[in-house]
């Protein structure tokens, strides 16, 4: 069912245990992606685009910070500053 699942390089992924972030999440899943940081939020590898951003929280403070620094488009989000919802469409870098 596409509400429980997020779709990552056009794969749709289930939502079917607990994660304590879209990094965490996508690690679970096993996709290939990188964090250098381990998730703080400091180093920008896990960097994703984020096709429909509108429905993620705004960014924290950590986030904005690196967001402006780097000049991220709103659909560039850091997996490991934001939480898993349903529905979300991402690409990884390569
Ligand atoms: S893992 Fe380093 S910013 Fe997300």
């Amino acid at each position: 069912m596409k509400s429980s699942t997020i779709s990552v390089n056009n794969k749709d992924l289930p939502i079917d245990q607990e994660s304590t972030s879209l990094l965490d999440f996508l690690i679970k899943k096993k996709v290939d992606i990188n964090h250098s940081c381990g998730g703080f939020g400091t180093c920008g590898t896990c960097r994703v685009f984020v096709k429909n951003y509108e429905i993620l929280e705004s960014r924290e403070s950590i986030e904005q910070e690196m967001a402006d620094d780097r000049g991220f488009l709103p659909s560039e989000r850091l997996a490991c500053q934001n939480h898993v919802i349903a529905g979300l469409v991402i690409e990884i870098p390569s």
